[in-house]
């Protein structure tokens, strides 16, 4: 496993983390909108009440005063009634400061998402990404599988 820089700190996303930037982490993977902070609280409760089902963890810089959101990344359990009744982690919304990126943070993320998926028993994780960032998950221990398709809304 790769190791964090000094002062990084790979945790759980937490309530008060709209004020450490995590929003602003986002923003480098797509738009993300004007988001009040109710809003992200309303956001941050209901997925807090799925328990088990969604994993958001993120990583802090405690270097920085304030602290800030470096990079951050989700893990969604889908429960199947295929495979035993098995479950399937879905990795979604990996994100790294542009001014932080090829420090290992992303690699970091995706094992520690990789490593919830295993430990809750999930048979495979799977993520959609652009060819541009094929390259990044396949040194992250991923391959090519599938087709994706959207039907964008
Ligand atoms: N193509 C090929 N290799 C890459 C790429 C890439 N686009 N990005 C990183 N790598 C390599 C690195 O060089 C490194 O290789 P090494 O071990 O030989 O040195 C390895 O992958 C690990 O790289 P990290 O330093 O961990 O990558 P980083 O912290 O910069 O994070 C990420 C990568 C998440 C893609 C970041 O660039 C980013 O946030 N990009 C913008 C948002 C984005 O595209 N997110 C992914 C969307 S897909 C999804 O969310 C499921």
């Amino acid at each position: 496993q790769a190791a964090l820089p000094p002062g990084y700190r790979l945790r759980a996303l937490q309530r008060t983390d709209y004020e450490a930037g995590f929003l602003d982490c986002l923003r480098v993977l797509t738009s993300v909108g004007e988001i009040s902070k109710e809003k992200f609280e309303e956001r941050f409760d209901w997925v807090s009440r799925q328990d088990g089902t969604y994993f958001v963890l993120v990583i802090e810089d405690t270097n920085a005063r304030p602290p800030s959101i470096v990079g951050t990344g989700t893990l969604l359990l889908e429960r199947k009634f295929i495979h035993n009744l098995g479950s399937v982690g879905h990795i979604e919304d990996i994100a790294v400061a542009k001014d932080q990126q090829g420090k290992k943070l992303g690699l970091r993320i995706i094992q520690a998402l990789d490593f919830i998926a295993k430990q809750t028993g999930c048979y495979k994780t799977i993520l959609d990404c652009s060819e541009h960032n094929e390259g990044f998950y396949v040194k992250c221990g991923f391959r090519r599988a599938g087709l994706e398709m959207a039907h964008y809304h």
